[in-house]
């Protein structure tokens, strides 16, 4: 075994910082076995150095991050400070500068894959990003490598552990969304502005980044159609539960049938009680691969947290010490497919869709004639009187697939109806 270390730079030293620093320290003596050389903490980039950090050396503490990147003698960098700048320009002065790099960063991977692959492969360096997507959870290298003679037709994934404790809880206590939120919060599973995670922003990215390495090809995020879960409400999950069904904010990448295209998007969905998916609890996260050889496969496991995140992140810096011992790089950026991202109204889903109507004779047959004008073929009616003396109804439409257009012109057209007193929610319904 070499015995002169590796060199690697840490920036930032926070949830996820200080469990990398830890596992570095504590399994010290294996990760240097399993490498084929030692592996040392050279440097550790921070905002607030007079903070004290159990078991990191202060004398390795910087506030220069650029200084730390451009030192020339550092192998591997490890960007876990998130965001998209002053990250973006430390990783790729890094790659100038000599190293490789291992980052969590899922908004910048989103925003700027390309050219941060195109700066890795210019200097022959590795940028690995397994902690990105869906924390602990082996994913990133399984589609990279495991998957890469095979045809990926679809990824459906839950990749925000925070929306998934929430509704959850709406799911089994009959909460509200406000109310789940406000335990999330007090639990530590929701941050103090839960924005990126509750309006799919989060997932958004994570649904860029796989859909790029499943089908080989560049997707950002712009190209991802994004709903958030905070219009979701206990009576949606009364319907799903009726059909069978509880309530996801789902990731969903797929390729076109006649493979000309892709989609990406995320928004909340019913799926089926008997679909994998449909039993992550909590802030678990799952991701749910079919491809043509393989067929199904699903990945579960934690999302988030330090030591989850850390396991991911050892796990690139073991492989990318690895690479640069044997004076080789692993797989880059591979996007030759060069696909289109087909818009949102070009998706094919079923819809749940619920109206409130008047309860008179021939509504049902009009509300029927607008689905037919537009192409959408009803799968089944559910009608219901309301209690509250004022006339009304309560109907539930179920469509056969159809494309969000359709759908779309089809609601436009039902709110026009004078008979249509408003539509009180529309769910995709996904994994049949
Ligand atoms: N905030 C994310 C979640 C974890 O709740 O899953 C980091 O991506």
């Amino acid at each position: 075994m070499r015995t002169r270390p590796l060199k690697v730079a840490l920036l930032g030293c926070g949830v996820v910082g200080s469990e990398v620093a830890r596992i570095m320290t504590t399994h010290a003596d294996d990760l240097a076995a399993r490498i084929g050389a030692p592996i040392e903490l050279a440097g550790v980039a921070v905002r607030r150095p007079a903070k004290v950090r159990e078991g990191i050396d202060p004398d390795l503490v910087t506030t220069d991050a650029t200084a730390l990147v451009k030192r020339g003698d550092i192998d591997v960098v490890v960007e876990v400070i998130g965001g998209i700048e002053p990250a973006r320009t430390l990783i790729t002065t890094a790659f100038e500068h000599g190293a490789s790099v291992v980052s969590a960063n899922k908004a910048l991977l989103a925003q700027d894959g390309a050219a941060l692959h195109a700066a890795a492969q210019e200097h022959k360096r590795d940028l690995y990003y397994e902690a990105a997507v869906a924390g602990a959870i082996p994913l990133i290298r399984p589609l990279r490598e495991s998957l890469a003679g095979d045809k990926i037709n679809r990824v459906m994934g839950i990749v925000n552990g925070t929306t998934n404790f929430i509704l959850d809880k709406m799911d089994s206590t009959g909460a509200g969304y406000q109310e789940a939120l406000d335990e999330a919060t007090a639990l530590g599973y929701a941050e103090a502005d839960p924005t990126a995670d509750v309006e799919g922003f989060d997932a958004a990215a994570k649904a860029a980044i796989l859909a790029g390495i499943s089908f080989h090809t560049r997707v950002r995020l712009d190209d991802v159609y994004r709903e958030g879960m905070t219009e979701v409400t206990a009576s949606d999950f009364a319907s799903a539960k009726a059909m069978g069904c509880t309530i996801k904010l789902l990731a969903i990448c797929e390729r076109a049938a006649d493979g000309g295209s892709v989609t990406a998007r995320v928004h909340p969905a019913m799926i089926p009680l008997s679909h994998p998916l449909a039993s992550v609890r909590g802030a678990y996260n799952a991701v749910f691969v079919e491809s043509d050889a393989a067929g199904q496969l699903m990945f579960y496991g934690p999302g988030a947290g330090g030591a989850p995140t850390a396991s991911a992140v050892l796990g690139d810096l073991v492989a990318v010490c690895r690479n640069k011992l044997s004076g080789s790089t692993g797989p880059g950026d591979s996007a030759y497919a060069q696909l289109p991202v087909s818009p949102m109204g070009e998706v094919v889903t079923r819809y749940h869709i619920s109206l409130d109507v008047a309860d008179k004779p021939g509504v049902l047959a009009q509300v029927a004639t607008v689905f037919a004008e537009h192409g959408v073929s009803i799968d089944t009616v559910r009608q219901q009187g309301r209690q509250d003396g004022g006339g009304d109804a309560s109907l539930v439409v179920v469509t056969h697939r159809a494309s969000d257009a359709s759908l779309n012109g089809t609601v436009e057209a039902l709110r026009s109806l004078d008979t249509v007193r408003g539509v009180a929610s529309i769910m995709r319904v996904e994994g049949e």
